[in-house]
Order: C-alpha cells, then structure tokens, then sequence
C-alpha cells in the first residue's frame, strides 16, 4: 500500500492492491456494467431446489465437510466457550421447527426472539425461518415500551425469552392479545416461578422434539425477518425482508467482508436484536459457510482484544463508536495483544472518521474499510472492498449492482460535488418488501424510481460516496438509531413531565447523543433527583441505549402555532446555529 494526497478529506488516498480480494478492480466498470444479482445466485451455487429458505441455505445445505465445519464459536461472558457445527445447528434447529409446530406455528406467523447473546438465539431463529415463520429480533436492552411497540405492531403470536428478560415481558403481557405463546430459555436453571399456562420451557420441549424437519417450500418471495427501525414521526415501523434477501447478504459477505469460509474466524460484533447483527452475525456468513464467532460480553478494550487474540479471529465486523473506544483506551493496551490473525476488518453504522481508518492500519497493520447501508437495503450497498484504494472518510463506491444517486429536491440526480439526498435503486434482493402494515409509509420512501434513505451525501469525481449527515431527526447515537418521538413518548408518560423535545447532540465519542428538553407540571422543580428519575424512568421502560444522557429544564418549548414542538429550533439553539425560518412559531 501507497499514499497520495486525497484532497476530498485532507487523508491521503490508500492505494490498494487492484486485484486483492475476490474483485478486481481494474475492471470495476466492466463488472458495473455486466453485473447481475442472479449471476451471483448461480456463483454460490446455493440450494434453491426447494425455492429459497435462509434456514436451508445458511445451514441445512452445505456438502458433507461443510456441515462438519464449526459454524458458531459461542464465548460466554463468564469466559466458557461452546461450539456448534452446521450439522449440530441443522439437527437443533429441525428440532426447535418441531416445537413451534407443535404449538401450532405456522407459515407467516410471527416468532419473536427476546435473548441476551446465546447460542438459542440462533436456532430459535433459524428453527423458525425454517418453518416460514416470519421472525423479529428484540435488541436484549429494550423495555416493556419497546417491545410493547414491536409485539403489537406485528402481532407476534410466539416470544423467547429467558428468565431474566421475562419480567419485562409479564409486564405488557395484557396488551398483547395475539401473543399465545411464551418460549423460555433457562440456561441457568434460574427460573424464577413455575411455568403458567402459556408458558413452554424450552429444554423440556426441544428434548421431546423430534430431529427430523423439512422445511416446506419457501418461495423467494416469502416475508423472512421483520427488523424494527426508528423514523422521525411515530413509533419505530417493521422493515420486513423476504428470503431472497440472503443472495444479497452472501454475495456482500464474499465480495466486501472477502469471507474465505476454509479457513476465516469471523467475529461481527453487532448484536443479533439489529440488521447488521442478523445479515452479517448469520445470514451471509452462514450462506457461504463460514464460522462466525459470537462474543456474550460487553465492550471492554482488553476483552475485545483477548477474544481477537485467543480466537485467532482473521475478519472482524465492527463500529466507529467501538473504534472510537478503542483509539480512546491507548495504544498501550493494544500493544499487548497478537492481532497477527488479522486479515481483513470493516465497519458499519455511523459515519467512520478518517482518523479511525488511519488507525487500524497503525494498530492492526490493516485499514478499517467502512460499509453504507441500512435496515431497509438488508445488505451493504456503498462500500470499500479489499481491492479498492480508500479515501480515508469517504463511504466508498456501490457494490456492483447497486445503483446509488444523489438527488436534489424534486428528486433528480445531481452532478458529482454536489450535496443533496443519497437515494438507491431498489434492486438488490435485499431490499425490503414493506413496513408490515404501513404500505403507504413505504410507498412514500419511494420517488421517481429511486429508494430514498433519509441520508444526505455526496459523490465526488472518482465516483467515491460521502457521508454528510441525516435529512430528518432520526437520532444516531453509537450507531443505534432513534425516533425522537419515541422518547418524547417515554418522556411525557412520567408524571413531572409536560412537554418534552428530543435532539441528538453531537457527541465526541458515540456520534449523538439524546437530549432532551423538558418542561415540568405545575407543583414539580427542577432538580438533580429529578433529572436522575426521568433518565432512569426511560431507560427501564424504553431501552437502555436511548434514554436522554442530557437533560435540559426550560419553562416552555417552542412550538408551531398548531402546537408541534420545533425540535430544529431546540436542535440549532443547542449548536448555536441560525435559527432559520421562525415564522410559523406560536407567539
Ligand atoms: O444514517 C446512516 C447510518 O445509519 C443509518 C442506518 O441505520 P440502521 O438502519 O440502524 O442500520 C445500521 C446498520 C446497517 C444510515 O441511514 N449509517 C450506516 N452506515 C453508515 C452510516 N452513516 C455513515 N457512514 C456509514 N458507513
């Protein structure tokens, strides 16, 4: 690798080796050009013989050696480690398909699964994929709200949960009608009360399931995973993917992550409750058979290091806000790990600063190469491959057969330079199909034939992408994403509270943070008790990742004169920014 200077972002370009990887870049626009997503279908020679079931083609469908590979590295947070094949996933998860129909599970219904990072959460997923259940992954630090908003909105009829995780379940259990059923993993033998009526214990059941299954004919098109996402207005909507989704995932796995499932340990560090955790922590992995490493614990520097070391991990999926951790905790401490086993590493979620791009390769001997995409795309879709030079900061170029476009606001492409909404045709198979039961909000995402992201960009006249920032107030706060309303919601439920406006406040380390403007009821003061109240009311009731980390007492918000409080006025008011347009603001 050489430098010359990149002027797009002050970091010189990295010049990569054209033919490195599976690509060859040399003849990237030839590939652009030629590019078919069913090529790559054939090329992968996934079993499509019984149309197109993630569960079959990441597990049940490899030749005999690849079923014999270890296919989930499992570390606990306790430091004891288990290992599964592809044949022992296959058997586990015929046998978690039997449980489900035996509760009368079928085709299309929902299966929610509610786990901390274990093991059961891949094949309760994958038993259900493998039925035609449609699934939904709940993030483990979401509370009663949360998951209150996702089991209602998609009319879960089957949650699995754990022990621990059940009493938050328990307590919005009367508002979910169509939930039947309530699968509990109790690894630790702590269940607390005996089983009720709905209630099935999983080791009892999975031990009288039989192993046998075949998974029914699943057509492409069929509803596969439901991920929940966060949008400026309303409660978080079901971006719902369709099985032919996994053709996308493998096909990015192979070219952008350039997973070699012979010999690569994989470790994404995403957690299976969002997008990248399921695309990239399961499907495109486990579609080309590669063995995936999944660590229980949380962040801490030395342990993420250890786990690197100790695992020989070769490609790793990971964060800015990680990064950013990881640059904060020295190079010192890195020092004193093996990351020889490095081959290759990437990230995804936020913007990934150039600095953090310079890094790796000063730490790891590798630059970090960033991913676009989002919960929508399914896949990745702007990125940087291993063969492709990286402009330190920039988002990198569309995967061959991704259309990209940066559209002004009658929605028209704009020339190179130009700043304006980063838009995608919606082509690959990844793409979702609908949010469950808001056709009219998804047909709105769409105009003039293009995908609109909500994101703002731009291309320069290599055709590389730039991040600028989001066009709406979705809040990213290390790389979670959040609907200012939801909090605002979780916020006024509190008994001191009138009126609240959330923002995301620029934030060093986690990219946003959320903060929230509050003004109080007759009878309550501003207090530090208070405020400690409020912060800890919506982090047990909403999520521990989206409660504001700020807090501000003002007498009044400002509102429009029909009442809607103006969160861009809080927002440029917070960054001492031009206030802009106040004319519809009540006097
Ligand atoms: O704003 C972009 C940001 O994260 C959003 C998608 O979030 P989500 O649906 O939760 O999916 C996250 C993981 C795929 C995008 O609209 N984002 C994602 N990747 C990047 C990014 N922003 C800047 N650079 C990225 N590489």
């Amino acid at each position: 690798m050489s430098s010359t200077a990149n002027t797009a972002s002050h970091y010189p370009t990295i010049h990569k080796d054209p033919t490195a990887g599976p690509f060859n870049m040399k003849d990237y626009d030839a590939l652009y050009k030629a590019f078919k997503w069913e090529q790559f279908a054939d090329e992968l020679n996934l079993p499509r013989e019984n149309g197109i079931n993630k569960a079959t083609i990441c597990i049940d469908g490899h030749p005999p050696e690849v079923m014999e590979r270890k296919a989930l590295i499992w570390h606990s947070a306790e430091d004891k480690q288990e290992f599964y094949t592809f044949a022992d996933l296959k058997r586990e998860t015929n046998k978690f398909a039997n449980v489900l129909k035996s509760l009368g599970v079928q085709k299309g219904d929902r299966v929610f699964v509610y786990l901390e990072r274990i093991p059961e959460i891949f094949i309760t997923l994958f038993g259900a994929l493998k039925l035609g259940a449609v699934v939904g992954p709940l993030f483990s630090a979401f509370g009663p709200e949360a998951i209150k908003d996702r089991l209602e909105d998609s009319g879960a009829m089957v949650v699995v949960t754990s022990p621990e995780l059940k009493d938050r379940l328990d307590a919005i259990r009367a508002d979910l009608p169509a939930l039947k059923h309530v699968i509990i993993v109790d690894r630790k033998h702590s269940q607390l009360h005996p089983p009720q009526a709905h209630e099935v214990l999983y080791s009892e059941a999975m031990a009288k399931a039989s192993e046998q299954f075949t998974a029914p004919y699943t057509d492409p098109d069929d509803y596969s995973i439901i991920h929940y996402t966060s949008g400026t207005t309303g409660k978080p909507k079901g971006a719902v993917h369709r099985h032919a989704a996994v053709i996308a995932q493998a096909a990015t796995s192979k070219y952008i992550l350039d997973l070699q499932p012979e010999t690569d340990i994989y470790w994404c560090t995403a957690d299976p409750g969002w997008v990248t955790g399921t695309s990239y922590g399961m499907f495109g992995p486990w579609a080309l058979g590669a063995t995936i490493l999944v660590y229980e614990g949380g962040f801490k520097a030395e342990d993420w290091y250890k786990i690197i070391q100790e695992h020989h991990v070769t490609v790793w999926y990971t964060a800015p806000t990680a990064i950013r951790m990881l640059m904060k905790a020295g190079e010192d401490v890195a020092a004193r790990f093996d990351f020889s086993s490095l081959r290759h590493l990437c990230s995804v979620g936020e913007p990934l600063n150039p600095e953090a791009v310079v890094w790796g390769q000063k730490v790891f001997g590798h630059v970090f190469h960033d991913t676009w995409w989002q919960t929508e795309t399914g896949a990745m879709h702007i990125c940087n491959y291993p063969c492709l030079d990286v402009k330190p900061g920039s988002m990198g170029k569309p995967f061959p057969g991704v259309e990209a476009g940066i559209l002004d606001e009658e929605w028209k492409p704009l020339p190179a330079g130009e700043e304006g909404h980063l838009a995608i045709r919606p082509q690959a198979p990844s793409i979702f199909r609908t949010y469950w039961h808001k056709e009219e909000l998804y047909n709105s995402r769409f105009k003039n034939g293009w995908y609109i992201t909500g994101d703002r960009a731009k291309m320069d006249e290599d055709g590389y992408y730039w991040f600028i920032g989001r066009a709406d107030d979705v809040i990213n706060t290390a790389g979670h994403l959040v609907g200012p309303f939801e909090v605002e919601s979780a916020l006024i439920e509190h008994p001191a509270v009138a009126e609240a406006g959330v923002i995301g406040k620029p934030d060093p380390e986690r990219l946003e943070i959320v903060k929230a403007f509050i003004s109080l009821k007759a009878g309550y003061e501003p207090s530090e008790e208070l405020e400690k109240d409020i912060k800890n009311f919506v982090r047990t009731r909403l999520a521990a990742h989206a409660y504001p980390r700020e807090i501000e007492f003002l007498a009044g918000l400002p509102k429009t004169r029909s009442g809607k409080i103006m969160r861009r006025l809080l927002k440029a008011r917070e960054l001492g920014l031009p206030e802009g347009d106040t004319s519809t603001l009540e006097d």
